[in-house]
C-alpha cells in the first residue's frame, strides 16, 4: 500500500470545488468548541450537526462512498466504532484527517457518535465484480470460511460471523467494504501502523497472511452480498479462536 494511494482520497476532497474539507474542519471546530465550553452558547447541537463533518467522507448515513477507500460505518457494532475513534485519538490508528477530527472530542461524545452510526441501516453497495482470477477468489473464500491450518490462520468467519456482519460488542462486519480498504487495513496491521487493544488478535492473524493471501481475501470479501438481516451476531454467540483485547470473552 503506497502512501500515495492512502492520501489520494484526501486530495480528492481537497480538490473538491465545494470546499468540503473546510466545511468539515469548520464543523469539527464547532463540535469541539461546543463541547469544551460548559455552559455552552447554544448552537443547535443535534446529532445531524455533530456528524456533518463526517458525512462528506462516510456518507450521510455512514454508508461509505463510491471512493475506494472511505469505509462504511453504518451497522458496525457501537463498541467497535467507539474503539476506533479512541484508536485514532490516541494514535493507534493513523489517518491524519481522522486523527485531527477526533483530537479534542471526549469519550462521551465519541460514544454518542459511535452509537448513531451503529444504528444507521442504509442499503449496502452492490457487491464488487471480481477483478482477479477464479483461483485467487477460491483461495480468498477458503481462508475466510476455513482459515489456513498450515499457517495457523483461523477462519475469518469464526469471529466475524458466518454472515460476515460481525459480533457485538466490538467485532466489525466485513461486508460492504472496498477491497482496497480491506487490504490496506490488513497491511497496516502487518506493518504495525494499525493497532488494537492487546492482545491484538488481528495483528497476529494479519502477520500470518502473505501479500497474495491478503489480496485474495479482500477480493472475495468484496464480492459478498449483505444478508437479509445485516445485524451483528449477539455478544459471546461465537467463541473466538484467539483472544482479542477489544472483544473480551
Ligand atoms: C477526510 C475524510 C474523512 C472525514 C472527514 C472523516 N473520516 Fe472517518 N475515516 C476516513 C478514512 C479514510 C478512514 C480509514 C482510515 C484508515 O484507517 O486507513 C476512516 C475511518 C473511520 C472509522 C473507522 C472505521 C472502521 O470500520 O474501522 C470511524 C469509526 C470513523 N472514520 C468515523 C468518523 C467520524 C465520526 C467522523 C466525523 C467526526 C469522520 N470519520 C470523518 C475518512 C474520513
Ligand atoms: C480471533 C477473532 C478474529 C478472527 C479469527 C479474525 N478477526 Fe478480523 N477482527 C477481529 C477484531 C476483534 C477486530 C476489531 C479490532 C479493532 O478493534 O481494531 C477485527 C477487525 C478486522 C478488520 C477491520 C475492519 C474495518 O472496518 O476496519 C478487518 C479488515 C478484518 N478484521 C479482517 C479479518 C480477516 C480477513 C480475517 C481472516 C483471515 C479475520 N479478520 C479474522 C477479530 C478477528
Amino acid at each position: 500500500m503506497s502512501p500515495r494511494r492512502i492520501f489520494r482520497p484526501l486530495f480528492r476532497v481537497l480538490a473538491a470545488p465545494s470546499g468540503a474539507l473546510l466545511l468539515m474542519i469548520g464543523s469539527a471546530c464547532v463540535m469541539s468548541a461546543a463541547h469544551a465550553q460548559t455552559p455552552q452558547p447554544k448552537a443547535p447541537d443535534t446529532m445531524e450537526a455533530r456528524v456533518q463533518g463526517c458525512t462528506a467522507c462516510h456518507g450521510t448515513h455512514g454508508q461509505g462512498t463510491d471512493n475506494d477507500y472511505f469505509p462504511r460505518l453504518a451497522g458496525k457494532p457501537a463498541g467497535y466504532l467507539f474503539n476506533q475513534l479512541l484508536n485514532f485519538r490516541e494514535g493507534r490508528r493513523k489517518y491524519p484527517p481522522m486523527n485531527y477530527l477526533v483530537t479534542y472530542l471526549s469519550d462521551d461524545y465519541l460514544k454518542q457518535i459511535a452509537t448513531f452510526f451503529s444504528q444507521q441501516r442504509p442499503p449496502y453497495p452492490t457487491p464488487a465484480k471480481p477483478n482477479v482470477s477464479d483461483t485467487v477468489l477460491a483461495r480468498g473464500r477458503d481462508i475466510v470460511l476455513h482459515g489456513d491450518a498450515g499457517k495457523q490462520v483461523p477462519a475469518c468467519v469464526a469471529c466475524h460471523g458466518s454472515s460476515l456482519t460481525g459480533m457485538e460488542p466490538a467485532i466489525p462486519g466485513l461486508v460492504g467494504l472496498h477491497p482496497d480498504y480491506i487490504s490496506a487495513q490488513l497491511g497496516a496491521w502487518r506493518s504495525g501502523s494499525r493497532r488494537a487493544i492487546e492482545p491484538d488478535c488481528m495483528h497476529t492473524i494479519a502477520t500470518r497472511l502473505s501479500d497474495e493471501d491478503v489480496s485474495a481475501v479482500a477480493a472475495w470479501l468484496s464480492t459478498q452480498p449483505a444478508p437479509q438481516n445485516p445485524v451483528p451476531a449477539p455478544a459471546r454467540s461465537l467463541k473466538t479462536p484467539l483472544a482479542c483485547g477489544s472483544e473480551p470473552q
